[in-house]
């Protein structure tokens, strides 16, 4: 079983057995098997397989059933400042004890929530200035949704109605940020309606849909694919562009260089509202605060949830300009939203402490000057493999292609799975990167090591190999 039962157990009481720890083990996956329903898994095959138990993490490292396994993923890209950090679990403890909850409606504030408002707004860029609490990045979506349909209510436009996203856009999963997605496949299940509400367009994918065109070429063109749809919808219908610096879970699609600030243009053109969704990107993953800085644009709201307290608690924000704020307040009527443990004490102060140790540890300027530009040069190396068509990096966050024919950029059909394939043997090698359709994601914590990341490069060069020597004998 894991170290950690092992460091658990020390102390005057005998270790715990090997078949206590197996039958520990049974018990709580019989519990899961039988009444746990998991997020983003197939039900039936659960039953079928039990669930695999992680119960310790530290560091880069997460344990259970005996493993220890270095996840380049974070947590979903969230555990930013590492696992187990004691700092977060004291400042935890002790506000649950000076004041456990009470809840931020009709004009109630704590101080951990005002100082994380005040805290935001001063990291934040340009005028992004007032700051709403939710408990996930859906919330903080359907947050924003909700207040751009009031916005233009106030402003005398309620005809602008239709928000455009794009293709691979991954935002949330309630039923208005489920609708914001850009796979298909997340709506239908659900009986999700895209039309008169979403309207997708093209991602900046280059490798994938750029064709001949250069990068620059093609970003400027994905951009254009915007103003298109606005034209032809009408701008008067259009409430916001909805959109990910880079849009991590379906591909860690990085644009190029052209496209964010020809989008921010159009927006201002049309005067449409630029929500910039920094679940992931936000507080330093792209090696700055914000990846609106590293890509040159500014939004007019902006989401942040995951980094913001490093998954330690769920805590996600919407963060709005002044511009709009303002509109928001100009009229005396009750806000008709809200979440019970929306700036919850407890999460606002661990964030607090996160934001604190990503400060005084300089742990963004250490993804742009130090760990960074080692993670890709690194990294790169790998594209001289026969399965690897690219390796897109920026700042933390990683999107390895895998490609059937290199030179035509050509893909293996989605239905073989080779990224999965990978996935696993990767895992067998004690690495956790996530595959997303025929691409690898990876962003690693802030706090990896350069040995650790030798250890990715070096057992994903392996898990290549292993699938690759497979195929060409199939
Ligand atoms: C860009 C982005 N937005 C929103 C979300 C939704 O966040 P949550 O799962 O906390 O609701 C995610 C989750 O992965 C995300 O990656």
């Amino acid at each position: 079983m894991s170290s950690d039962h092992r460091t658990r157990s020390s102390g005057r009481m005998p270790p715990p057995t090997p078949e206590a720890l197996r039958a520990a083990l049974a018990r709580v996956q019989r519990l899961d098997q039988r009444h746990h329903m998991h997020p983003f898994t197939d039900p039936r095959a659960l039953v079928q397989a039990p669930p695999f138990v992680m119960d310790a993490a530290q560091g880069c490292y997460v344990m259970g059933q005996g493993l220890r396994l270095l996840d380049a993923m974070a947590g979903l890209g969230c555990v930013n400042i590492g696992y187990g950090r004691p700092e977060l679990a004291e400042v935890a403890a002790e506000t649950m004890k000076q004041m456990s909850f009470y809840h931020s409606f009709a004009g109630v504030t704590n101080p951990p929530a005002a100082e994380l408002a005040a805290r935001i707004a001063a990291l934040a860029p340009g005028a992004l200035n007032r700051v709403f609490f939710a408990n996930s990045g859906s919330e903080a979506n359907e947050t924003a949704i909700k207040l751009i349909n009031l916005y233009w209510r106030r402003r005398g436009q309620p005809g602008r109605r239709l928000l455009i996203s794009r293709d691979f856009a991954y935002h949330g999963s309630t039923v208005a940020t489920s609708a914001l997605n850009g796979l298909t496949a997340m709506h239908k299940p659900f009986g999700i309606r895209t039309v008169g509400h979403v309207a997708h367009v093209a991602s900046p994918f280059w490798y994938r849909f750029g064709g001949d065109l250069t990068p620059e070429e093609f970003g400027k063109r994905a951009a254009d694919a915007i103003e298109h749809k606005i034209m032809e919808v009408g701008p008067q219908n259009v409430a916001a562009v909805f959109a990910e610096p880079i849009q991590c879970t379906l591909g860690a699609i990085i644009p190029p260089e052209s496209y964010w600030p020809r989008v921010e243009a159009i927006c201002r053109k049309h005067e449409i509202l630029l929500v910039a969704d920094e679940v992931v990107t936000g507080f330093g993953r792209t090696g700055r605060w914000f990846a609106q800085e590293t890509f040159g644009f500014q939004a007019d709201l902006m989401t942040l949830a995951k980094g913001l307290s490093s998954g330690y608690q769920p805590i996600s924000a919407l963060v709005m300009s002044d511009d709009f704020s303002d509109v928001i307040g100009e009229q005396s009527e009750v806000l008709q939203h809200g979440f019970t443990t929306s700036a919850h004490p407890v999460a606002t102060a661990v964030a607090l402490k996160n934001l604190q140790i990503l400060e005084e540890e300089k742990l963004v300027t250490r993804i742009a000057d130090d760990i960074g530009p080692y993670f890709a040069a690194r990294l790169t190396t790998l594209e001289q493999h026969p399965l690897v068509g690219e390796v897109r990096v920026s700042g933390l966050i990683a999107g390895i292609e895998i490609a059937e024919d290199k030179a035509s950029r050509r893909q293996y059909p989605v239905d073989l799975g080779v990224d999965q394939l990978v996935g696993q043997a990767a895992l067998a090698r004690g690495l956790i990167v996530r595959p997303a359709g025929n691409v690898l994601v990876l962003c690693p914590p802030f706090v990896i090591s350069r040995a650790e990341v030798d250890f990715i490069v070096d057992a994903l060069a392996e898990a290549l190999d292993q699938i690759h020597t497979a195929l060409m004998a199939s």
